[in-house]
């Protein structure tokens, strides 16, 4: 008879406590900052975020924002919103310690993304949290599949090229094509054979001029071998190349994201677009957010520096790799 007496005010007891908590914690939201909200790159990285908001219950902002004056007032918008972190790659990663005073200011908790701050010295600001690729290494391998498929092909290297499309002003894209070049050389390809293609904007039209550029400069080359920052940095020179004539016969390109040349794949036709270094969008969208959340909520840090890996996909396998990273059904 006690015992039923106790459980219901046992019951309102817990049933009060709990509305209590969930009245005194405030709602987690975070906002998600791309640079380039139009390559499917992001468009994924945002994908795997929405997932990771929806199976934790917070509220995810996505940003856009192409330049600093955004980045800066989306951060005012994020704070007066009740954000408490926020995740960010932003388009010039000089604006490091702007952006890490803002954020600062704001109450906001910070975890950069694919693209590293830089200090006023132009050094990496390693105290900031950051989620990025292996940027040498995963070029590394795209300079050793370019030297293999050359080989495959029977190219010499007198009627060889490289054509690096850089874009040195953004330390992971020059990691990447440094590692590139490197393993090229390291498998016996001439350096003065290797030309770089410096690109204005790092997008399809900034590697397109950049290429086009180096192809007046370089009319005798009978083949081309294509390494870039990214996918678009390896399409846009693919498609300066076919501009000129150029096909899957006689160039070869390997790009990094493995995102943004699902629809050079589909084409019935083979185009220059050999492979792609499909880089884990899941780990770069999923996993910041869900480092972020736990950080807000638990006050649990993530690491400083996580970087993670990429993996070869072609024409002949990109479907059943997609697949099995839930990128595609
Ligand atoms: C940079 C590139 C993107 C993508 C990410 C991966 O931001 O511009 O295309 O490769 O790195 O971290």
């Amino acid at each position: 008879m006690k015992s039923l007496l106790l459980l219901p005010f046992r019951t309102l007891a817990a049933l009060t406590a709990l509305a209590l908590a969930a009245h005194a914690a405030p709602a987690i939201k975070i906002g998600f900052l791309v640079k380039q909200p139009e390559e499917p790159w992001f468009q994924l990285e945002w994908k795997f975020a929405d997932q990771a908001a929806k199976e934790l219950g917070f509220t995810l902002v996505k940003i856009g924002a192409g330049d600093g004056e955004k980045v800066l007032s989306a951060i005012d918008n994020l704070a007066a919103g009740g954000a408490q972190g926020l995740i960010i790659c932003t388009p010039d990663t000089r604006l490091g310690p702007g952006i890490v005073a803002k954020a600062r200011a704001a109450g906001l908790k910070l975890l950069t993304v694919d693209d590293q701050l830089v200090s006023a010295n132009g050094q990496p600001m390693s105290k900031v949290h950051y989620l990025g690729i292996s940027a040498g290494k995963i070029g590394e391998d795209v300079g050793k599949t370019l030297a293999a498929e050359m080989k495959k092909r029977g190219w010499s290297a007198a009627d060889t090229a490289v054509c690096a499309a850089t874009f040195d002003e953004l330390a992971t894209a020059k990691a990447r094509t440094d590692g590139a070049i490197a393993a090229l050389k390291a498998a016996g390809f001439p350096a003065n054979r290797i030309f770089k293609a410096p690109q204005r904007t790092g997008d399809i039209p900034g590697s397109f001029d950049a290429t086009n550029i180096l192809l007046t400069q370089k009319p005798d080359v009978k083949h081309w071998l294509i390494c870039a920052n990214n996918d678009n940095g390896v399409l846009g020179a693919v498609r300066a190349l076919e501009g000129r004539g150029f096909t899957a016969a006689t160039a070869v390109g390997v790009g990094i994201n493995g995102t943004d040349c699902i629809v050079e794949f589909e084409k019935t036709k083979p185009t220059p677009f050999f492979g792609s270094m499909l880089l884990s969008a899941k780990s770069h969208g999923y996993d910041t957010a869900k480092m972020m959340y736990y950080w807000i909520k638990d006050g649990k840090e993530p690491p400083l520096d996580t970087r993670t890996v990429g993996v070869l996909i072609t024409r002949e396998n990109f479907r059943q790799v997609l697949k099995e990273q839930g990128i595609r059904d």
